[in-house]
């Protein structure tokens, strides 16, 4: 048969290979009705969603009666023949001869009607499940694949950085603090330092990990605990950063919305800016921005970061992906390269996502000279013991060198059009929530 795994059943995504034939599909009940003497039965596998229909001629006595006692999400084993039916949700049902069950049960939390979102979230093992839910997230595993190939056919080496880290990345007040033996450590806000040190290495990297920060706010673009995609290249300049991260969601768009055209079609996911997305985006400086933002009937002055409704106003301005750069000093990180001629901006740049959405990405270039950084270091009270090792890399072979941190979560809400970053990843972590 010609089947990858040569399993004795087939999975629903391939069904197209096997029409006319005779498949065993293991899964659960969706959902079922009748009508006429005829059973549908909506079966899930995880790869996708069928209908089986069940009659009185075609099904075997006994499991045609035991349908009517299957309940909602039953596990069970469904055997029959593949037809090609274009009235049918996917183009293919299953006309059931048997039907086997494995686990069946009453009282599944999650009916078809509607529920409440903390109702939901207290049940979100359950709730991935679901079909919207299910939908995103395989568009986020297939966003996190793209990107990754993205890399990889660049050259990017993958080294994963450490999630215990002595000193903050990103400022230090949203710091998760853990006992670490007796001594405190903090989870990770982003692998950046420590691709620093692997990119003098091994010259292009990237890590890809749970990051932390200690968000106290809520809101529907942040969560406590985040997935990061972050690449570094040494020898690599502000825009050379900027190239790289257009030309990566760029590629990821086009990639998502072409594997995962069925997954957009469920989502009633309007794909018409997605579709004409091209990189070189537009890119402005961060002055510009903030007249643009006051421009908008948002008060913004120069020299303070973006709020929530000014980054989404502004975003709500482009209808293509777009960068803001030149961050003054006050509003970045200590390892921000400076712009030479004392200007007070730093060679960082954001990428915002339209419609909205806001800044997907941040990055710019690293201050390579250890005297500057060793300043900044100072003025800012951070603890000097724990960047030995990172004004090391400034202090043998120190070159210029940039990256940036793609947020995952931020990148599916965006693409799939979703406004709560809490339904792009399966176990979200929030102020409030760390159940299930
Ligand atoms: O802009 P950020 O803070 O940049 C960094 O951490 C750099 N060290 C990355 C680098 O240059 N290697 O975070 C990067 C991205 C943001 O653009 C956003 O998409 C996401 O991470 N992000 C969050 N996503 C969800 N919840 C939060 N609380 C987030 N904070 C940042
Ligand atoms: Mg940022």
């Amino acid at each position: 048969m010609d089947y990858r795994y040569a399993m004795d059943w087939v999975y629903i995504e391939d069904i197209s290979k096997f029409i006319d034939k005779e498949v065993e599909i293991r899964g659960w009940l969706f959902n079922k009705r009748s009508g006429g003497g005829i059973k549908f039965l909506l079966i899930r596998d995880g790869t996708g969603i069928i209908q089986g229909v069940a009659t009185e001629n075609g099904t075997e006595p006994e499991s045609f009666s035991l349908i009517d006692e299957l309940n909602q999400e039953g596990s069970i084993i469904v055997k029959g023949k593949v037809r090609e039916d274009s009235r049918a949700p996917a183009g293919y049902e299953l006309a059931i001869h048997s039907i086997q069950v494995v686990h069946n049960q009453e009282g599944y939390p999650l009916t078809p009607k509607h529920h409440g979102v903390d109702f939901l979230l207290q049940n979100r093992h359950l709730w991935i499940r679901s079909k919207k839910q299910w939908t995103v997230l395989r568009i986020r595993a297939e966003i996190i694949k793209g990107a990754e190939d993205y890399l990889w056919e660049r050259g990017f080496l993958k080294m994963d950085a450490p999630i215990f880290t002595p000193s903050a990345c990103e400022g230090t007040t949203t710091l998760f603090e853990v006992d670490y033996f007796g001594e405190p450590v903090y989870l990770s806000q982003s692998g950046q330092l420590y691709n620093e040190a692997t990119c003098m290495a091994f010259g292009k990297v990237y890590c890809f990990g749970p990051t932390f920060r200690a968000e106290k706010s809520k809101t529907r673009r942040h969560l406590t605990e985040f997935w990061m995609l972050e690449p570094e290249m040494a020898y690599a300049h502000l825009d050379d950063a900027i190239k790289l991260a257009e030309g990566m969601v760029d590629y990821v768009v086009h990639r998502v919305l072409d594997k995962r055209k069925r997954e957009f079609e469920t989502l009633e996911r309007d794909t018409t800016h997605l579709e004409s997305i091209r990189a070189p985006f537009p890119c402005i400086r961060y002055e510009e921005a903030v007249k643009r933002v006051n421009e908008l009937g948002k008060s913004m002055e120069f020299g303070e970061d973006f709020g929530a409704p000014e980054e989404t106003a502004l975003a709500e301005s482009f209808d293509s992906p777009f960068m803001v750069t030149h961050f003054p000093q006050g509003v970045k990180a200590f390892y921000m390269r400076k712009e030479p001629g004392d200007t007070g901006a730093t060679l960082s740049f954001d990428l915002l996502a339209p419609e909205g959405y806001g800044e997907i990405i941040g990055g710019g270039e690293r201050e390579f000279s250890v005297e500057k950084l060793k300043d900044e270091i100072k003025k800012r009270d951070l603890p000097k013991d724990a960047f030995g090792w990172y004004l090391d890399l400034r202090k043998y072979g120190s070159v210029p060198h940039s990256g940036f941190g793609l947020g995952i979560e931020r990148m599916v809400a965006w693409i799939c059009g979703i406004k709560h970053i809490r339904q792009t990843i399966p176990f979200p972590r929030m102020l409030g929530r760390v159940y299930p």
